[in-house]
């Protein structure tokens, strides 16, 4: 008889299984089968296979995800940290002069870059093919309805679907709380028109997601950025800005935040809104990544806290089904009929045709098939690239751990400067989103967001591995 057959059951499928992943066949993220399945699989008994499950966490090969099942923990070449929460006071700042962010934004468009900057599905995560099937079908039906204005406040079969589904959001809307907007691009625009006026301040996070930086400074509009991190928003701050200054807004992002990944804690969300009522502070909530946990359920919004009708919500199905349908909503409360005048005074309505069709995918179960695996690619996108960053870039670098959503917040080392780094990545042919591009200060000089938008290619793989040595030759003394 063999050695290995000596050995206990448990300890060969152990063996076997660390083989598989110090071999790479099995990667870190990558989901391994469940106890039950595992057992029948290869007809074994329950507790033995949980004997060798048990004993490969031990050796942090894999780990337990409370109702999730076991996985391959990520095998990072050193220990990554969070970036710190940053340190600067909440100040004022004009939107005057602001950088343009036409540049990168138009970098995310172009093929012949590796695709780290736009925080986007690739289009091989879009349902392309039910997408064009569900319109196709939608014009057959009904032609003269898909080509018709739609005025505010929209589709009435996409706000069905909306209010059936903002029972999962803690909310339980109606179909007439709704408007349809065009992206939460829009939505965030008409909130934001509804709330303030030309020379008033908004409370934002910092680091803060660029294209409403943008949107703020063309309202002319005045900011407070105030630290986030992966907690969210810095509370203490919050009760700083807004004693010292006359805050007309608060912009926040409390699920999966842009870029930090921050997540706020029930009882922040609860601090957040009595701080808001104290100061009688609308706030706008952005919850475009709300439906992107990497596990769990979805979680509630800010808004399903809101007793006192101050938070206008928006959303979109941008990150989830596809950017270029372009529909996104809002639930603006007590501002509802001001924002269905403001819409139809901006476009007149949105696009019949997109709108229809996320109904109809919303309606068919096709969306919670489809984002299941969404979430999942997501998850091990997020999983794979924090590795990859561990492996391959400067000592001292920092990077987020997210729960949700598909964008990595790194912190490099002080001495470097990203808009070197971005400009020789560039020419190597790789796109990121710069640090400065989150703060109307020009802070986070040595910062920089990931996505993880696109699945795990070689592609991918070696424009991280030489982003990290770009990043490594510019972090040496
Ligand atoms: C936080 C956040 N809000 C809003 C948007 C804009 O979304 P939409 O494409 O739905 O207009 C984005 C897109 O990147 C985003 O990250």
């Amino acid at each position: 008889m063999s050695t290995s057959t000596e050995q206990p059951l448990y300890l060969r499928i152990a063996d076997r299984l660390e083989n598989m992943i110090q071999a790479g066949t099995l990667r870190a993220g990558d989901r391994i089968p469940s106890v039950r399945q595992f057992g029948q699989q290869q007809g074994v008994s329950v507790p033995t296979v949980m004997q060798a499950y048990t004993l490969l966490e031990s050796r942090r090969l894999i780990e337990a995800r409370p109702k999730s099942g076991f996985y391959v923990t990520a095998r990072l070449a050193k220990s990554l940290v969070e970036p710190s929460l940053p340190r600067h006071k909440p100040t004022r700042a004009s939107l005057e002069g602001l950088s343009s962010v036409f540049n990168a934004v138009r970098d995310t468009n172009d093929p012949r870059l590796v695709p780290l900057g736009s925080a986007v599905p690739s289009d091989d995560l879009v349902p392309l093919e039910k997408l064009a099937r569900a319109s196709a079908s939608i014009v057959r039906r009904n032609p003269a309805a898909t080509f018709r204005y739609d005025p505010a406040p929209g589709s009435p079969a996409l706000r069905k679907e909306l209010s059936r589904r903002s029972i999962d959001w803690g909310c339980a809307f109606e179909p007439d709380d709704f408007i349809v907007t065009v992206g939460a691009s829009e939505a965030l625009h008409l909130a934001l028109m509804a709330v303030t006026k030309p020379g008033d301040t908004v409370l934002v996070e910092s680091p803060g997601y660029y294209g409403t930086l943008s949107l703020l400074a063309k309202l002319k509009l005045n900011v407070v950025p105030v630290p986030a991190c992966i907690c969210g928003l810095e509370l203490n701050a919050v009760r700083e800005a807004v004693k010292k200054y006359d805050v007309a807004a608060m912009l926040v992002i409390p699920n999966f935040s842009n870029p930090a990944g921050g997540f706020m804690s029930e009882s922040n969300r609860r601090t957040l809104l009595q701080i808001a009522d104290e100061h009688d502070i609308p706030i706008v909530e952005d919850d475009i990544y709300g439906d992107l946990p990497h596990q769990g359920p979805r979680p509630p919004c800010l808004k399903a806290l809101d007793r006192s009708g101050r938070v206008l919500l928006c959303g979109s199905y941008s990150k989830t089904l596809a950017p270029g349908l372009r529909v996104g909503y809002l639930v603006g409360g007590r501002h509802h009929d001001q924002l269905m005048e403001l819409k139809n005074t901006l476009n007149l309505g949105g696009p019949a045709l997109s709108a229809m069709t996320v109904a109809e995918f919303l309606r068919s179960g096709g969306y919670d098939r489809h984002l299941r695996k969404l979430r999942e690619a997501y998850r091990l996108q997020t999983c794979r690239t924090r590795e990859k960053v561990a492996e391959t870039f400067p000592e001292g670098t920092r990077v987020s751990n997210p729960e949700g959503g598909l964008v990595l917040w790194l912190e490099l080392p002080e001495q470097v400067d990203v808009l070197d780094v971005y400009r020789e990545a560039r020419a190597a042919g790789i796109n990121f989103a710069p640090g400065t591009l989150f703060s109307p200060q020009g802070l986070f000089r040595n910062c920089l967001r990931l996505s993880c938008g696109n699945p795990w290619t070689p592609r991918i793989e070696e424009g991280i591995a030489t982003l990290g040595a770009i990043a490594r030759k510019h972090a040496e003394p």
